[in-house]
């Protein structure tokens, strides 16, 4: 039998429709089950944006640093919630249990693969933007201060300067300097060298700092002019990378500085890497268009912290971590080229850096190291990961995670599993 022409459009019209009607429907069961659920009467179609509210798209890229995980082609959430109290969050987390919807929770500054607002492994999803819970409270007599997840770094640094002009967090002990290697050209015909900045942060005057340095760096020969001294909420907004006098203010606008398309990986190293081979990295770095290394240093305070005392292990024993990084500006363009340098550049460097396992920093997640790859993460596949990013502190966390969360609701590519139900 032949289809007429007029059944084909009507399948068609079916099928184009379908995902519309479904997502319809859910956010409607899911808007009857937040009622149904709180006790107070909360008009909760105003703090749930679906991609029809025109404000969808700038609410869902706010927040994402990695501009490959906006493009169209890539997995949207049916919607995205932005609670305003507490009991929000319980009533969203009941409902998407009682739905069966996959549930996202959005990260703020790291997320270099883009987990807390994708999902490529379950759909449908959404994402809980807790944004609009991040107030602030500095409490100077006690030292101490109560933030909510939703605020950033910067406004939290902002509210305690404006309370105190002697206190600061996180306090680095003395010196914190990093090392930041790009390429720069040299010729208009494009010959290319290696440039390093050192990125620093002193915690006292100019003159200790080069009492300091003319000991411990003297080779970087560091002069009294090469010195900036300010107050603390002055420097973090340097670090930002704002112009000079930029008054503090701005860090209360929530600017992104860091948005790009990119591919990161990280490495710690456990002892210097030897001058041969950093020759050999900065051959790599010429056949980057805009590579970036980054090392920065541990040691100090973090070296008298053994690797079991946290669930972050990179501790005592690491010199220092490295990022490497390449960045793009056109979105589509070379865009496997890219990724595929950060790669090659990683793999050169792997007899200089650590090994069994080769340690990796969780918050420059890297899902190259391995991922779960469906509800049911698997401990074989996640010790891949896992032991990367937590060592020997992953078995501790995947019985905590058992604890706290035994049918793995809160999951993502990378999250902690629990354990399988047979060796509980
Ligand atoms: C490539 C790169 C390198 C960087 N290097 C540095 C560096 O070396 N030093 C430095 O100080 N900063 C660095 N930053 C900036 C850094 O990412 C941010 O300053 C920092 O992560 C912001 O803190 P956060 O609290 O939002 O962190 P996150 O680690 O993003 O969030 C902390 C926790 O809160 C949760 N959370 C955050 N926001 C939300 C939300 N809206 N809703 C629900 N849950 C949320 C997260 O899931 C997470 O559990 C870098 C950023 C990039 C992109
Ligand atoms: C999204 O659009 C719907 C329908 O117009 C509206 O009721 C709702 O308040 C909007 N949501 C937000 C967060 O603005
Ligand atoms: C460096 O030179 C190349 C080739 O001439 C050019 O494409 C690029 O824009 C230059 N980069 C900078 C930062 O000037
Ligand atoms: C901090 O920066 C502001 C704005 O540029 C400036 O007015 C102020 O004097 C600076 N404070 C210190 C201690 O440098
Ligand atoms: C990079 O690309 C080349 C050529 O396509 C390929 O042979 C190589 O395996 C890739 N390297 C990595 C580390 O992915
Ligand atoms: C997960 O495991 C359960 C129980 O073994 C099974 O019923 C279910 O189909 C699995 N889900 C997926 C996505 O593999």
């Amino acid at each position: 039998m032949v289809p007429s022409s007029s059944s084909i459009l009507s399948i068609l019209l079916v099928l184009l429709l379908s995902p519309f009607i479904v997502s319809h429907a859910l956010q409607d069961r899911f808007l009857k089950c937040l009622s149904r659920t709180s006790e107070s009467s909360f008009p909760f179609s105003t703090v749930l944006y679906t991609p029809k509210n025109s404000s969808f798209s700038s609410v869902l890229q706010y927040s994402a640093q990695n501009l490959r995980f906006t493009l169209p082609s890539v997995p949207k959430p049916e919607f995205i919630f932005t609670p305003l109290q507490e009991s929000h969050i319980q009533a969203v987390v009941i409902c998407s249990k009682q739905l069966g919807i996959h549930l996202r929770v959005r990260s703020g500054g790291h997320d270099f693969e883009g987990l807390s607002y994708v999902s490529e492994i379950e759909s449908p999803f959404i994402v809980v933007d807790l944004v609009k819970l991040r107030s602030i409270s500095v409490d100077i007599e006690h030292n101490s201060a109560w933030v909510q997840t939703g605020a950033t770094n910067g406004e939290f640094y902002y509210r305690i300067s404006e309370k105190s002009n002697t206190h600061g967090f996180p306090a680095d002990e003395d010196l914190f300097i990093r090392v930041q290697i790009r390429t720069a050209n040299v010729s208009r015909q494009g010959r290319r060298t290696i440039t390093t900045s050192y990125n620093a942060m002193f915690l006292g005057d100019a003159n200790r700092l080069l009492q300091v340095m003319k000991h411990s760096f003297p080779e970087l020969g560091l002069t009294r002019q090469d010195c900036i001294e300010t107050n603390w909420i002055n420097s973090t907004v340097y670090m930002s990378g704002f112009a000079n006098n930029t008054p503090p203010e701005v860090l209360l606008q929530r600017i992104n500085m860091d948005r790009a398309y990119f591919k990161g990986k990280s490495d710690y190293a456990r002892k210097p890497i030897p001058e041969k081979a950093l020759e050999g990295l900065w051959e790599k770095l010429f056949e980057a268009e805009s590579p970036l290394v980054v090392f920065t240093p541990y040691g100090g305070m973090m070296n008298r912290i053994s690797e079991s005392q946290t669930p972050f292990p990179h501790r005592k024993g690491t010199k220092f971590m490295i990022l490497y990084w390449s960045s793009w500006q056109d979105a589509t363009e070379n865009v496997a080229e890219h990724i595929n340098w950060t790669r090659r550049v990683y793999s050169y460097m792997t007899p200089y850096v650590s090994k069994n396992p080769r340690e990796a920093y969780a918050n420059y997640r890297d899902l190259d190291l391995g991922m779960n790859r469906n509800s049911n993460a698997s401990l074989v596949e996640a010790s891949a990961f896992g032991t990367n990013y937590f060592k020997g502190n992953l078995y501790r966390l995947v019985h905590v995670k058992t604890k706290v969360d035994p049918d793995n609701f809160f999951r993502h590519e990378q999250s902690i599993p629990p354990l399988p139900l047979h060796m509980r």
